[in-house]
């Protein structure tokens, strides 16, 4: 569970995007974060599982970040966040550190092509980057049986070519949850 100056920091975060929507600051100098609720959602589900080896793909200045460190604290895991933009993961990291989950994450800078060829078994994965790279990042992944990945913006995206290319997959259980911007939960069953 997230906690308190946890849950504070996200609000801050989420604050600060949404009065750049607002008042109209550029494309490139908006920040984009992760909902609020998708968070709480997220950092449930990761201890829910207890998933200790955690990747995400597009961690930005943190929100997503945050939610999965707590969850890897409560489950004695660890979290992978590649961010392509270094400016954005820099503050990712004060925040992490002030929170004192910095223990829990692996900062990496960078395009995530080049890492996920190197990244070793999931037990959950988060995809939150460009919209076209969600399917070839996603066939990169080292998905275990029983691993679980969640990706962001479907609904806000109609991502249902996302959609249809994960549930093509055999052995895979997967549901579009109306959460924030919409989130695809993908299941590898384990074997019975
Ligand atoms: C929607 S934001 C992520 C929000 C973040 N998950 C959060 O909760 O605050 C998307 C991020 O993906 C990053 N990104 C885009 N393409 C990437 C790539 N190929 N590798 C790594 N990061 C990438 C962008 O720089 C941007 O910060």
């Amino acid at each position: 569970m997230l906690q308190t100056p946890e849950r504070e920091a996200i609000a801050r975060l989420w604050a600060r995007k949404v009065e750049q929507d607002a008042s109209g600051t550029p494309q490139a100098q908006r920040h984009r974060n992760l909902e609020p609720v998708s968070a709480e959602f997220l950092c449930s589900l990761a201890e829910g599982i207890g998933a200790k080896r955690m990747l995400e793909i597009g961690g930005s200045s943190g929100v997503s970040t945050i939610a999965l460190a707590a969850a890897a604290r409560a489950a004695g895991g660890r979290v992978t966040s590649i961010e392509i933009e270094p400016t954005r993961q820099a503050e990712a990291r004060v925040t992490l550190t002030r929170l004192k989950l910095d223990p829990y994450v692996d900062f990496l800078t960078g395009d995530a092509a080049s890492f996920l060829p190197e990244t070793g078994p999931l037990d959950l994965a988060f995809i939150d980057c460009e919209k076209d790279d969600y399917i070839p990042f996603f066939d990169m992944l080292h998905i275990i049986p029983g691993a679980i990945v969640v990706a962001d913006n479907i609904l806000s995206h109609s991502m249902t070519y996302y959609v249809d290319h994960v549930r093509s997959r055999d052995g895979v259980e997967s549901v579009t949850l109306p959460i924030g911007q919409g989130l695809e939960l993908t299941h590898f069953a384990a074997p019975r």
